[in-house]
């Protein structure tokens, strides 16, 4: 990508990440944002719904996960419950014998209300996740809640729960040391480029530094003897993590290739017809206002399409 498209990029992802907070641009999109094509990131907003979609990409041969859309809940019988519903979902993956697992937010399960209250709600999640053979990769979000984030995973981990991994952000400077520290766990980990809005006191501002940055991770991940989970659209961080694993002799099974759904199918085929472990993450649910937001920042083209999706009627 030229300079001049890259300073273009980042000044409209800022933007849309700014706009995104707008009451008003949030009842419009709410409005009209499934009619606008909200439906090509977001597998429905019932649980049915979403179970028709995972369903479909396990018979075309992709992994799933599946979350259930929310974050920034500070109301404790709503973080309860949200842990309640994802019970039911595990529940659900493993009565259809779907090859899916979750992944959650911890905001979503009271994180910001009461630190303790979201390590009871995402232990319980995990261990009924550990009763049905599956697994909970725990996002990650804002770099305000890294800290804690990590602290409850590895609490998780010293209670003895290992069906559970996290996520690295290579935006964040800090990641690479969190690596270091989480490398004798052999732990499960996501890694991300980042998709919020941080300043340049926590995290590069340059892409290109995020871009090698996330190189490093993967690398010393994979090097450590972690399990990697490479979620990245960007084809040539695939290519130099791909070449990396040959060079090392790694097995398949030291990692895996994660994307979003909706998100270049194409490339999702083409990963899953070189014999690769490709896992599409695949979220359903009403509050997807937020989620949608960060697709759209991700890829100012992406605004296109729902203005042609709108106008196409
Ligand atoms: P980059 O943005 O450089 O894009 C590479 C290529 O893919 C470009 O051609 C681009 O146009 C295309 N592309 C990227 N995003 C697109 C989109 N939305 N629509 C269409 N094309 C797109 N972040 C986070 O902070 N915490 C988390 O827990 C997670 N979890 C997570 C799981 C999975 C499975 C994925 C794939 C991503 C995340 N992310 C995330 C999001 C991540 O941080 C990042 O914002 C996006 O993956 C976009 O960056 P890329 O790595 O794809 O590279």
């Amino acid at each position: 990508m030229s300079g001049a498209r890259a300073t273009v990029d980042a000044a409209l992802r800022k933007a849309i990440l700014l706009a995104a907070a707008s009451g008003g641009l949030r009842r419009f999109v709410d409005r009209y944002g499934m009619r606008l094509g909200a439906g090509r990131f977001v597998a429905g907003e019932t649980l049915d719904e979403c179970v028709d979609v995972l369903r479909s990409l396990n018979e075309r041969g992709f992994h799933a996960n599946t979350t259930i859309l929310g974050e920034s809940v500070v109301d404790e019988a709503e973080a309860r419950r949200a842990a309640g519903a994802y019970e039911h979902v595990l529940e659900r993956l493993a009565a259809e014998r779907l090859r899916a697992n979750v992944a959650l937010k911890l905001t979503h399960l009271g994180l910001e209300l009461d630190e303790e209250l979201a390590y009871e709600n995402v232990a319980r999640v995990v261990d009924r996740a550990a009763a049905l053979g599956n697994f909970v990769r725990i996002d990650m979000e804002h770099s305000t809640v890294v800290d804690a984030t990590l602290r409850l995973y590895r609490r998780l981990r010293a209670d003895g729960r290992d069906n559970v991994g996290t996520v690295l952000q290579s935006y964040l400077y800090r990641s690479e040391e969190d690596l270091r520290t989480l490398l004798p766990l052999q732990p499960n980990l996501r890694f991300v480029k980042g998709a919020y809005l941080e300043p340049p006191s926590v995290a590069y501002p340059d892409k290109r530094d995020v871009d090698e940055a996330f190189v490093r991770l993967v690398e010393a991940a994979l090097d450590g003897g972690a399990y990697a989970a490479v979620a990245t659209h960007d084809e040539r961080l695939i290519e130099r993590i791909l070449a990396f694993a040959r060079g090392r002799r790694l097995g398949r099974d030291r990692f895996e290739l994660q994307l979003l759904y909706g998100v270049r199918p194409r490339l999702q085929r083409d990963l899953l017809d070189r014999g690769f472990k490709v896992l599409i993450a695949t979220p359903y649910g009403p509050e997807w206002y937020p989620y949608l937001m960060r697709r759209l920042a991700e890829r100012p083209a992406n605004v296109l399409f729902l203005v042609r999706s709108l106008l196409a009627g």
